[in-house]
């Protein structure tokens, strides 16, 4: 069985999260929850990828919608490893709706619009796989240790 820690989820800032300034913020819930950071760019995705990214959505009415938002600016994406981060993911950023996010939640803090709803975050163990190699090439993706403190005394 896969160690429970190494499992990762796919967060994205969306174009109105970069907007607004909330980079920043959304990392540190992420890293003061103790998740830990394997691999982070900005970037300005094509149509083509978009589409991919959301293909299970390609029949919704908001899909042109949805892509048109999403292409309208940099997003920031990240992986982030650690136990149940996938649940844990959703959980910190809230309902899709922000309306039905609890206060407390990124979603639930930051946004009120089901079409500007600030972050994204992988909604299974397997899209999360899927969604980082969609998004990162291998070599982006970093193994690393935390530090164990030892300059600390
Ligand atoms: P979805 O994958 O259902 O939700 P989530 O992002 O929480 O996994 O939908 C993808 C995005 O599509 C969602 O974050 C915002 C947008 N969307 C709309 O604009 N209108 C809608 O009615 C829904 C359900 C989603």
């Amino acid at each position: 069985m896969a160690d429970k820690r190494s499992e990762r989820t796919f967060i994205m800032v969306k174009p109105d999260g970069v907007q607004r300034g909330l980079v920043g913020e959304i990392m540190k819930r992420f890293e003061n929850r103790g998740y830990k950071l394997v691999a982070c760019k900005m970037c300005r995705p094509s149509q083509e990828h978009l589409e991919e990214h959301y293909r299970d959505l390609k029949s919704k009415p908001f899909f042109p919608g949805l892509i048109t938002y999403m292409t309208s600016g940099p997003v920031v994406c990240m992986v982030w490893e650690g136990k149940e981060v996938v649940k844990m993911g959703r959980m910190m950023l809230g309902a899709t709706n922000p309306l039905e996010s609890n206060p407390g939640t990124i979603r639930g803090d930051f946004c009120i619009d089901v079409g500007r709803n600030i972050c994204h975050g992988s909604d299974s163990v397997e899209s999360g796989k899927r969604e980082s190699s969609h998004w990162f090439k291998e070599g982006e993706i970093q193994e690393w240790k935390p530090a164990e403190f030892d300059w600390v005394y």
